[in-house]
């Protein structure tokens, strides 16, 4: 899959409107630090703002990146919490879908002393449409996640329980089900035909309650699912400092956080871009994915960086 790398500022990349299916922008956050790879180095960048001056240059990428995203596509902006304000105005602004994913990227923060440690950076997520291009991505079943999950158990092993009843608020399929002399009601009805509800009892996939007005519910063997369905919070990926990834750039982003990124918004063979790509961690992730992908950085040591990395001749 391709990987086309610029060297420029973001607001003059060149490609016809409707372009990409994902963008992954993850600007300097107008933290007022500069970053280096370390006191002695030349790795990095400035990121000190006056506010207005912060909004006006968010607020140009994002008109630009707007006209670039296609209409199914999904924008990320990747911003630390403690500065998301300027952004979320600006996104809102453009956007009519801006739903935020909290991603905690580390444990604990030992050396503050006078303020609340900060842990969760926002990943803003960007559509223009109400149903965009998404994949339901899983996250990894944890131990915690099996245990409280699957703590049922018959012949065939631990299972969980899925619903097969309508929730109150809904109305459901209207029928009788009787199961071990005991008939099933439910008032909000059933989320499944009475045929399939029979095949699963004949099968004996139907866990009984033992409490006299619980529910039936289906079983759900360990075998059978995929994962944790992946929420807005993100707690299981570890920011380059706290993980075994090796740190080529000051403000590195994780692989595994791009993987994802890009597995719930694009398919193989779409194209990515991101405008502001560091050390281009999204276009290691691009290509282990098979999607297409453009890099663009102001910052000549970090194209230097990207082509090192993804082993491009400088
Ligand atoms: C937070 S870092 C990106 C880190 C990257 N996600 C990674 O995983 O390595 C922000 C980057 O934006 C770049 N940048 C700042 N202003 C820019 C501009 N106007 N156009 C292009 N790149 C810019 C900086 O050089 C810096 O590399």
């Amino acid at each position: 899959m391709s990987i086309e790398i610029h060297n420029g500022n973001s607001i003059e990349l060149d490609y016809q409107n409707d372009f990409f299916t994902m963008i992954y922008f993850d600007p300097p956050f107008n933290s007022n630090r500069s970053y280096k790879m370390s006191v002695d180095s030349d790795v990095g960048f400035d990121d000190k703002w006056e506010d207005d001056d912060y909004e006006e240059f968010i607020d140009k990428n994002i008109t630009k990146l707007h006209k670039l995203l296609k209409k199914e596509g999904t924008l990320f902006f990747h911003i630390s919490s403690s500065c998301m304000f300027i952004p979320e105005k600006v996104l809102r602004k453009h956007f009519k879908f801006v739903e935020p994913i909290f991603w905690k990227k580390c444990r604990s923060k030992n050396n503050v002393k006078n303020k609340l440690g900060s842990v969760v950076d926002i990943i803003f997520k960007c559509n223009k449409i109400a149903k965009p291009k998404f994949n339901l991505v899983y996250q990894e079943k944890d131990e915690k996640y099996l245990k409280n999950s699957f703590n049922n158990v018959d012949e065939r092993g631990k299972y969980s329980l899925g619903h097969i009843v309508t929730e109150k608020t809904k109305s459901g399929y209207k029928y009788e089900i009787t199961i071990n002399n005991k008939t099933f009601n439910p008032e909000s009805g059933w989320r499944i035909k009475k045929e399939e509800v029979e095949r699963l009892i004949s099968e004996d996939r139907i866990h009984i309650p033992s409490k006299p007005n619980g529910n039936l519910y289906k079983k759900i063997y360990i075998s059978e699912n995929p994962g944790k369905p992946c929420t807005d919070l993100w707690d299981d990926i570890h920011s380059i400092g706290q993980g075994s990834e090796e740190r080529r750039y000051p403000t590195e982003k994780p692989i595994k956080l791009l993987e994802r990124l890009i597995l719930i918004s694009t398919d193989e063979g779409d194209t990515v871009l991101d405008p502001m790509c560091g050390s281009g961690t999204t276009g290691e992730a691009c290509r282990k994915l098979n999607r297409k992908c453009v890099l663009n950085d102001a910052n000549l040591d970090a194209i230097n960086v990207v082509k090192k990395r993804l082993a491009i001749g400088c």
